[in-house]
């Protein structure tokens, strides 16, 4: 049961891949708060096929979209704002993935015909989603707009390789962008630091399950889950957080502020 946080509010959710991913849950919270929404992925991963699960379940239309195609980016937009019937309210960008780390380079070797395609999908593609959103004037007074990050933008997690980068730079750009979104039309722009989570994007980095274990008892409140990402989204998206803005939020159990965790000592 929900509380109609975002009754009336239109979205656009990125990224929902399959019912491990943070986008799909958030897709539902949303859905249960009250929003319509258009679900929108790479065209390659409708081939996968299920989201179209998700897009029955939620009674909501998917508009496939490459996030590096600004021409992709205009065509979502505008038929999102004819599905919905209006401009948007809110924006979930949540799209990772590292070439290099695909196909297993070392942070020391890396290949940077595939760092730019990097950097292109998980963290360009942010602005662009913004720039076609602000040109098109697609988005209302007071909207929010969010994308996932994660820590290593601040700190070194060896084999999270060029996607600390890629993340520093969607920080930088939520800052940036922030302001003139703010100056445009009191729309906030955030981006929440979020714990190891299994999902495909997260299993794909090397060691994930032994890092999940020691992030979970780095956490005093240990790792927060998919679902309470999509709970913390719902807020950002609501009316409760309209002075929030170019803020990197951690939804970390504690991670962040954590030296030393006595449980990891111990054992
Ligand atoms: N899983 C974790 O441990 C974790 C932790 C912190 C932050 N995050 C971030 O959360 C976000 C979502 O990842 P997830 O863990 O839910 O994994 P996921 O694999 O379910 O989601 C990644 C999504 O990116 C989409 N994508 C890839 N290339 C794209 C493109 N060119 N255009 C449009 N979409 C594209 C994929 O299809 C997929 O839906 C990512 O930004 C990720 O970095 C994940």
């Amino acid at each position: 049961m929900g509380h109609g946080l975002l009754a009336g509010k239109k979205g656009i959710i990125f990224g929902a891949l399959d019912s491990k991913s943070i986008a799909w849950k958030v897709a539902e919270k949303c859905v249960e708060e009250g929003a319509v929404i258009v679900l929108t992925n790479a065209p390659v991963a409708m081939r996968l096929g299920e989201i179209n699960e998700l897009a029955t379940k939620l009674n909501a239309q998917i508009v496939p979209a490459d996030a590096t195609s600004m021409e992709d980016l205009e065509n979502l937009f505008s038929q999102s704002m004819e599905i919905l019937g209006g401009k948007i309210d809110f924006v979930l960008h949540s799209i990772g993935m590292s070439v290099n780390v695909r196909k297993k380079k070392d942070y020391t070797d890396l290949n940077y015909e595939w760092m730019k395609t990097t950097f292109d999908v998980s963290a360009i593609s942010f602005h662009k989603v913004m720039q076609v959103a602000y040109k098109m004037d697609a988005i209302n007074d007071w909207g929010s707009i969010v994308a996932l990050s994660y820590i290593a933008a601040q700190r070194t997690f060896p084999d999270y390789s060029e996607m600390a980068e890629s993340k520093a730079l969607l920080e930088s750009f939520a800052r940036s962008f922030g302001y003139h979104w703010a100056k445009k039309g009191h729309v906030r722009v955030n981006t929440v630091s979020q714990s190891p989570t299994m999902t495909t994007a997260g299993s794909g980095v090397k060691g994930f399950g032994d890092f999940f274990g020691y992030a979970e008892k780095m956490s005093p409140l240990g790792n927060a889950s998919g679902e309470a990402c999509a709970d913390y989204c719902v807020s950002l998206f609501s009316d409760l957080t309209r002075m929030v803005t170019m803020q990197n939020l951690f939804h970390d159990g504690g991670f962040s502020s954590m030296g030393m965790a006595p449980e990891l000592i111990e054992e």
